[in-house]
């Protein structure tokens, strides 16, 4: 075969370079709790054939031919959203895209009638995000469609903590002992609930770090070490991944000021210094750039920042493909 005929050979829509045979148990991806250790790895083993997709000059497999996908988003998204959107294509998916504004929920419409009126039009899956925690489990309840969870309020964002597991095994190959730093807004961050999850499901050791007043109440309970000194949380890390500081989920004050703010947790190169020499730094995005992390940081040499994001495509290929073939057991009891 000459090279210039292998786009065109492409072109006919190549069979996925998968070979599946474990499936995932649940019908919806709603925690990272739904998963089994296994699972978590099926699904970064299933992502890295995804990510060879997109290496191609013709980036479209027919898995999902034939399947249709509704993006629903009640809160703004960038990443998520795009990701979702493009997997879904690159899979062959018909997609569809609903945000709260443009749609009837403007009218006063409930999440609960929104959801029965897409039923009825039998799409496959639904991609929910959602300012509601546990928004996701009454969509499930609801409807035959998956559903995955985008995004549930302060609760969970089972994706992102895929992505992010991904990302870290590319570059340290593996989690037991793996040393991870978590430092910001914890309190109101479901990408850190996720992330603490998957983290602690695969042996990572998970320090989490930010002021008191953004603590979880029950850190002990979910063994993850806890302090309010970056210093201490930052030395020997292999991992450092830093949180958004969620102004638009604060009620009240819950430090001085984001110039303080930053002065106190924001992460630096000379706090950096004190990580792993091979120390990589995360961040789910969107990046509040000089509150919890120094622009230098976010666009210096350890930063993995817009790995993680293109990561996500893979990711969540990977997700919507494996959910596609799972059993369906889900909580309606299919
Ligand atoms: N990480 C993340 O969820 O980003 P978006 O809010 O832009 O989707």
């Amino acid at each position: 075969m000459t090279p210039t005929a292998e786009p065109s050979r492409r072109a006919v829509d190549p069979p996925l370079p998968l070979d599946v045979p474990a499936r995932l148990r649940t019908k919806d991806l709603l925690s990272v709790g739904d998963l089994s250790p296994d699972e978590i790895l099926l699904v970064l083993d299933t992502a890295e054939a995804m990510k060879e997709v997109g290496t191609r000059s013709i980036k479209k497999v027919p898995a999902l031919r034939g399947h249709t996908v509704v993006n629903l988003f009640f809160e703004p998204s960038t990443r998520t959203r795009t990701s979702f959107e493009i997997a879904e294509k690159r899979l062959s998916a018909d997609t569809v895209n609903i945000a709260s504004t443009g749609s009837s929920v403007s009218k006063g419409e409930t999440l609960a009638d929104t959801v029965r009126n897409l039923e009825a039009m039998a799409p496959d899956m639904i991609v929910l995000r959602h300012a509601s925690a546990g928004a996701g489990h009454l969509v499930a309840r609801l409807c035959g469609a998956r559903v995955i969870n985008a995004g549930d309020g302060m609760h969970e964002h089972p994706t992102q903590a895929l992505l992010d597991a991904f990302t870290i095994r590319e570059h340290k190959g593996g989690f037991a002992g793996l040393k991870v730093s978590i430092v910001g807004d914890l309190l109101h961050s479901r990408v850190f609930r996720s992330n603490l999850l998957l983290l602690r499901a695969l042996g990572a050791d998970v320090c989490a770090c930010g002021p008191a007043t953004l603590m979880l109440p029950d850190m002990a309970r979910l063994g993850v070490r806890a302090t309010t000194s970056v210093d201490e949380a930052v030395e020997g890390a292999d991992v450092v991944m830093l949180l958004r500081v969620q102004l638009e989920r604060m009620r009240g004050h819950f430090f001085p000021s984001l110039r303080e703010y930053f002065q106190r947790f924001g992460m630096t190169q000379d706090r950096l210094r004190r990580a792993a020499p091979d120390a990589i730094v995360m961040h789910p995005g969107p990046m509040n750039r000089g509150v919890e992390i120094a622009p230098e940081v976010a666009d210096g040499s350890r930063s993995v920042i817009l790995e993680q994001v293109a990561n996500g495509v893979a990711v969540r290929m990977a997700v919507l493909y494996l959910l596609a073939e799972s059993r369906r057991e889900g909580p309606a009891g299919e």
